[in-house]
């Protein structure tokens, strides 16, 4: 697919590998839809990248963004599920006796933020691109966590799900000309990796990396427009995280 030309959507593209992928797709000529919940990093993105407030675990609310969209630049070729939020919690935590083990709310809450939240943009715009016959592009953003990563149970089986959903999906979406991938990378140098890493899991990261460094967002963000470009590419989770495995 032509990426010069298409519009696009890019959830959770205020910040971080977002915004890398909306910045690098609007560069490459798309017309570029940035649905974030948060406020005030939309009304601080560049003028070339179109804001929109939602929470892509509304279902209700993103129908009504997606419509909105659609009406404003006339289609929607391509979709980039990008929001999701890092977390981990140990399964099993003997330092905490009184309530030892994972949360099964913040366990609900991580599933619905990675997961269901992928299921409910897909579906919203899916529904649009078959209704109108647009041939389309969905590329998630997955986690190396997906293989099962050590103190994030819930994180780890939302991005399993969403690289099971991306299969899924290539195989019931391809009649229509619609093609679905996912980008699984490792660990990516922004400011949720190193809120989320102390300074020594960061070098121990580092170290375990055939490259021996982490990640840039740009590198995920070359991988995303490789897989919208690419029209024989479906069904793939593509790894971008410099040879490390877990
Ligand atoms: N940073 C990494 O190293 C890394 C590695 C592997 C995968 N990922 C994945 O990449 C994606 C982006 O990660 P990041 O590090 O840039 O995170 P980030 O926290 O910097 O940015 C996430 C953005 O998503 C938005 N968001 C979160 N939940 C939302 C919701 N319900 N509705 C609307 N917007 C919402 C946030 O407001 C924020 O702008 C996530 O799916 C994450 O799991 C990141």
């Amino acid at each position: 697919m032509e990426i010069k030309g298409a519009v696009a959507l890019v959830t959770g593209g205020a910040q971080g590998l977002g915004f890398a992928i909306a910045s690098h797709l609007s560069g490459l000529g798309a017309t570029v839809v940035v649905a974030d919940r948060n406020a005030e990093a939309l009304a601080g993105l560049p003028e070339h990248l179109d804001p929109k407030q939602v929470d892509v675990t509304r279902p209700e609310e993103v129908k009504a963004a997606v419509a909105e969209i659609i009406a404003r630049h006339g289609r929607l070729d391509i979709l980039i599920n990008n929001a999701g939020v890092i977390f981990s919690e140990p399964f099993v935590n003997i330092m905490n006796p009184d309530a030892m083990m994972h949360d099964y709310g913040r366990y609900r809450d991580s599933l619905i933020a990675n997961l269901d939240s992928v299921f409910i943009v897909t579906s919203a715009v899916v529904e649009q691109m078959v209704r109108r016959r647009i041939k389309g592009a969905i590329v998630s953003i997955s986690s190396i966590s997906a293989q099962g990563n050590e103190g994030q149970t819930a994180y780890s089986a939302a991005k399993a799900g969403v690289n099971a959903m991306t299969v899924t999906w290539s195989k019931e979406l391809g009649r229509w000309g619609i093609r679905c991938n996912a980008v699984a990378p490792g660990f990516v140098d922004t400011p949720s990796t190193r809120g989320a890493l102390n300074e020594s899991v960061l070098k121990h990261v580092q170290s375990s990396t055939p490259l021996r460094r982490l990640g840039k967002a740009r590198e995920v963000a070359q991988a995303v427009a490789a897989l919208i470009e690419n029209d024989f590419m479906n069904g793939v989770v593509l790894n971008v995280n410099g040879g490390l495995t877990i």
